[in-house]
């Protein structure tokens, strides 16, 4: 339930997983449901970005830090909106250590994305380690901190975050309620001190191991804005049950 302005989002990342089917099957969900109160966006990999009408919000999982030319195997951000790509994936942990992506390149990225109007879904998070000794909210803040100090506060009221704790992604160990809304108030105060307005409006979505069995309780918490889902979101009827628990 919002009781702020902040409109209430879940993002489906299907990651490597779908096919052509699955393409099917959750345009057929998404366009007899009626979700007035949320925005409802598949981030499906590339080869299926252009099987989606325009009916439902798309995103795209990655995007190059250049404009074109000789970087084989990357995607560009006009190419993404040429596609219909309202919004893209930037900053996730598995590209940070599959692909080496630094604080600075997600920095670049989100620049980019910001420049062609396209929504980043800023991934933030921290490994188990740095929660257990103590570290977590200076990790964060560094995170953030690198894509502040690219685009200044005022573009970074156009992103959209999302806090997905490392050791909670495709685990099934959902991080608390309590633990979550912990961080998204962290974040707000953090931003808070640069402009506290846009701190009380930027969207906090929360990933990892999301159900349709826990959503309702996670996005009840006051900072807690939508979710950023992987595994459920391959599955169309728990894809929208989540999508439901964030419209009420
Ligand atoms: P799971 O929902 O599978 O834990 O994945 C979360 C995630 O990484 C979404 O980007």
């Amino acid at each position: 339930m919002q009781i702020n302005s902040r409109r209430s989002m879940v993002a489906g990342n299907w990651k490597m997983n779908g096919d052509k089917a699955l393409v099917k099957q959750m345009k057929k969900q998404l366009e007899k449901a009626s979700l007035e109160n949320m925005d409802a966006v598949i981030c499906p990999p590339f080869p299926y970005l252009g099987m989606f009408t325009d009916s439902i919000k798309l995103g795209a999982q990655n995007m190059s830090q250049f404009d074109s030319g000789a970087h084989t195997g990357e995607v560009s951000v006009s190419m993404l909106k040429e596609v219909g790509c309202s919004y893209i994936i930037i900053g996730h942990s598995e590209r940070r250590e599959d692909n080496f992506e630094s604080n600075e390149i997600v920095a670049q990225k989100v620049e980019k994305a910001l420049n062609a109007d396209l929504t980043p879904i800023l991934c933030f998070g921290e490994p188990e380690d740095i929660r257990d000794d103590g570290t977590l909210f200076t990790y964060i803040a560094t995170q953030l901190d690198a894509v502040l100090k690219q685009v200044g506060i005022a573009q970074f009221a156009k992103i959209v975050l999302a806090y997905e704790p490392i050791w909670a992604i495709g685990t099934g160990k959902t991080a608390s309620p309590e633990q979550a809304q912990e961080v998204h108030a962290f974040v707000r105060g953090h931003l808070a001190k640069l402009d506290s307005d846009i701190a009380a409006k930027i969207v906090i979505l929360y990933g990892g191991s999301v159900k349709g069995s826990n959503a309702e309780e996670l996005f009840s918490q006051a900072d807690v804005d939508g979710g950023l889902i992987g595994g459920a979101s391959l599955n169309p009827d728990d894809f929208l049950s989540i999508c439901l628990a964030a419209n009420q």
